[in-house]
């Protein structure tokens, strides 16, 4: 069985990003290995983990490009490159273009901290609390051309307390996604769903 070679897209801490590379290490990711870190920051905290576990490393600075097609070419070229067939996108703080999405189409995940469809964009966790749910959780899902928006692959619930704050509802739905994501990229890269 051939691997399937992922590529993980950040922009910041990376945290779920170290999750997956911590089941990669532990032989929790089935087919699938990581041979590809990229990030529109050069300054993302989560670098230090592709650092630590000695994985190549790509910058595209969004500065990089004028539109989003642009940005997306050089994405899409730098995927062929190192012949991925898995984009996860982990905390990647921009919206992707149908070009890259038809490209790879089926082939792009998202982690989101909310059960989807509800509460998509930012600050899923907050908009959560506002309207007084009492249930959230995290979504893995395959990406389409809308934002956080396309066919769900895995998720998780976690009640929401009284007590709850933004940051510590975050922190508990956190901790859910650092098991998901691994879980779905393990799922998705192995065959006849033996990877469940
Ligand atoms: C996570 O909450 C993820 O669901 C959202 O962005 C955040 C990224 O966190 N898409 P981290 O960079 O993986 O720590």
């Amino acid at each position: 069985m051939n691997k399937v070679n992922v590529a993980v897209l950040i922009s910041g801490r990376g945290s779920n990003l170290k999750a997956i590379l911590e089941a990669e290490k532990n032989n929790q990711l089935g087919e699938a290995k990581v041979t590809l870190i990229i990030s529109n920051r050069s300054d993302a905290k989560g670098l230090e983990y592709a650092r630590d576990y000695n994985k190549k490393i790509e910058i595209i600075e969004n500065s990089r490009s004028s539109s989003r097609e642009e940005y997306d070419k050089l994405l899409i070229d730098l995927l062929h490159q190192n012949s991925i067939n898995l984009v996860v996108l982990a905390g990647f703080m921009r919206i992707l273009s149908s070009l890259i999405v038809n490209e790879f189409q089926n082939k792009i995940i998202n982690i989101h901290p909310a059960l989807l469809p509800s509460f998509p964009g930012l600050y899923a966790q907050k908009q959560a609390l506002d309207l007084g749910v009492k249930i959230t959780g995290c979504t893995v899902h395959f990406v389409d051309e809308k934002v956080d928006h396309g066919p769900i692959i895995l998720q998780d619930s976690i009640p929401i307390f009284d007590e709850d704050t933004e940051e510590s509802l975050s922190k508990r739905i956190l901790k859910k996604e650092h098991q998901l994501l691994p879980r779905a990229i393990k799922l998705i890269s192995t065959p006849s769903g033996k990877g469940l």
